[in-house]
């Protein structure tokens, strides 16, 4: 088969959403013949009743064989009390590490019809499509030294943002090798003018452009300011690569001018493997939505959306991932609404079902 995908759908609503992938999957092996190899494990709560674990051992070397994972959600009410070393969300911890997953994207897409869900204008948001590439692995969450000293009225508390050039050469490969899959059109963020880091991140991003991609539109923009513009004119981006602390704030940000968590989708990428393609992992943003879990309510869009990137940035299927993203934008047009998608002036939600369901209507239109 052309294509090998680890399907991992967890806890709460990640079975509920993954099986609306699958209905996806298979329309795309029916009618455009591509061929995927997929196998399904669990992760999270789901593994730990299974195998006392939130990932098994099994599943954590298929994940490094497959050309891309697919995880629903984990974690759920049931297993708040659980040991730290078993909680479910360290089996997605271990994925991220142990496949050395250094790139996390965020599109920050917003589809027409949602876009008075945004928390900016219309005028502002209709259309916006761009990509947040956030370094995952280094900068300050995790340099040394750490910790806080002293005692009583003088207390220290210490972080430390260090990057190395080989940390940020291969954010900086991974964010335009994403930017040929696009616009060619790429944004570094920083703080070079009060970070040593930031200048280092600034040089070694534009010393990779110059000697490695020299067809990339590359500019550098200070973070503070970056932050301002993604309110003020989103548009003007499309791929945005940045550290990790930056990242996360910009992130959180550009979600908000899209509209509902059952929307987003996400991937983390790392290093090349043998074939070329990038070790990988997909996601929604969302959680497992105990509350709603069980009840065929849950919006699969987001985790539809995980493997319509997939389809992009794993397996080069440029035309199956618009095909689908246009599908989406269809149904939403066509007033399709899950019920996290209503808004004031109500209506009749459609189920989870549902809505995979009118994806799949609209692909075949395509
Ligand atoms: P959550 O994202 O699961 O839910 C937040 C709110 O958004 C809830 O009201 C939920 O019903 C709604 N929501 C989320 N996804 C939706 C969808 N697809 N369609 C419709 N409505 C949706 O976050 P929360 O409540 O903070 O966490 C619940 C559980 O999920 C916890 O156990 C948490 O640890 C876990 N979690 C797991 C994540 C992951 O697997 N990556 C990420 C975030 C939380
Ligand atoms: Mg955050």
């Amino acid at each position: 088969s052309d294509y090998s995908l680890l399907i991992l759908p967890g806890d709460g609503i990640g079975p509920e959403v993954m099986a609306e992938v699958r209905k996806v999957i298979d329309w795309f092996q029916t009618h455009r013949g591509m061929r995927f190899d997929v196998s399904e494990d669990l992760v999270g709560g789901a593994a730990y009743d299974r195998h006392g674990t939130p990932l098994a051992d099994e599943t954590m070397a298929r994940a490094q064989q497959v050309d891309a994972v697919l995880l629903g959600a984990v974690g759920g009410p049931a297993y708040d009390n659980l040991d730290f070393s078993v909680k479910p969300e360290r089996g997605l911890l271990r994925l991220r590490k142990e496949m050395d997953l250094f790139a996390n994207l965020r599109p920050a897409q917003c589809f027409d019809a949602l876009a008075d869900f945004s928390s900016l204008k219309r005028e502002i948001v209709a259309g916006l499509d761009i990509l947040i590439v956030r370094e995952l692995t280094s900068g300050v969450y995790f340099g040394e030294p750490r910790g806080i000293t002293g005692e009583g009225d003088n207390r220290v508390g210490v972080n430390t943002q260090r990057y190395t050039t080989a940390e940020i050469r291969r954010v900086a490969r991974a964010a335009f090798d994403l930017a040929r899959k696009r616009s060619n059109k790429v944004c570094s963020m920083e703080k070079a003018n009060v970070m040593e880091s930031g200048i280092l991140w600034r040089e070694e991003v534009q010393w990779v452009r110059d000697y490695e991609y020299p067809e990339i539109e590359l500019s550098h923009m200070y973070a503070d300011n970056g932050a301002m513009q993604l309110v003020r004119n989103p548009r003007q981006f499309d791929v945005i690569v940045t550290d990790n602390l930056f990242g996360d704030l910009l992130s959180d940000a550009a979600a908000m001018l899209t509209g509902s968590l059952g929307m987003l989708p996400s991937a983390s990428l790392g290093a090349p493997m043998a074939n070329g393609r990038p070790k990988a992992l997909y996601e929604p943003v969302h959680g497992s939505a105990p509350d709603i879990a069980g009840q065929d309510k849950a919006n699969p869009i987001a985790c539809i959306l995980s493997f319509a990137m997939a389809l992009r940035y794993s397996f080069a299927e440029a035309e199956a991932a618009d095909d689908l993203e246009k599908a989406v934008e269809q149904v939403l047009a066509d007033g399709v609404r899950t019920g996290d998608l209503m808004g004031p002036e109500g209506g009749t939600p459609v189920s989870t079902s549902e809505m995979g369901d009118a994806i799949i209507a609209a692909l075949a239109r395509s």
